[in-house]
């Protein structure tokens, strides 16, 4: 079965990304990372994909008049790119279901909080102020509602008496390093429907 044409979608550092890359190196993986797209032109993660040997683009929202016209751009470049499935790795834009209906079944996302706690931002942040024991990470299919979505994958990591927001985030990232290659490669292999 040929290998299916995957975009990532960033807007920062990329370590999701990274691992992405790193799992899809084996010829056996798969799904091959054709495309990394960033809607920031300063994202780290650029760099990364480049001296990979990937194609990278950006699509700055804010050289468009509307999110429409932004995301008209997006769904461009992942057509010429012949994208067959999407991964959102960081990317904190919000899409409409004008886009992610194009993607039914085919975009999924990574979220670090077990879903369906902790949706938004400053999960770990929140976890620990809610004093929860137990944190960690997600993987689903993108709906239009925010964090939602089937789950894909999950992984936890329990929160420590002494930890901060920052010392949570570098546990959980290491579990979403291991779930996001799997999951990805469970919906390549057409394991993992709704
Ligand atoms: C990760 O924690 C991911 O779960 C969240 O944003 C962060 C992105 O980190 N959506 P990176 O860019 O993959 O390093």
């Amino acid at each position: 079965m040929p290998r299916k044409r995957v975009a990532i979608l960033i807007s920062g550092r990329g370590s999701n990304m990274a691992a992405l890359i790193e799992a899809a190196k084996d010829p056996a993986y798969p799904a091959e990372i054709v495309l990394v797209a960033s809607n920031r032109p300063d994202a780290g993660g650029l760099a990364t994909a480049s001296s990979a040997g990937i194609t990278t683009a950006v699509v700055d929202h804010k050289q468009f008049k509307d999110r429409e016209a932004f995301e008209r751009a997006l769904q461009d470049v992942l057509e010429t790119n012949r994208i067959d499935i999407v991964c959102l790795a960081g990317f904190m834009r919000l899409l409409t279901p004008w886009l992610i209906s194009r993607w039914d079944q085919r975009m999924i996302n990574i979220h670090p909080a077990l879903l369906p706690a902790f949706k938004g931002l400053d999960t770990h942040e929140r976890a620990i102020a809610a004093g929860a024991r137990e944190h960690g990470a997600t993987v689903h299919f993108v709906v239009p509602e925010m964090d939602s979505g089937p789950i894909i994958a999950q992984a936890s990591v329990p929160v420590l008496p002494n930890d901060t927001p920052d010392t949570l985030a570098k546990r959980v990232l290491a579990v979403e390093h291991w779930i996001y290659p799997q999951a990805l490669k469970a919906i390549a292999e057409g394991r993992a429907t709704v």
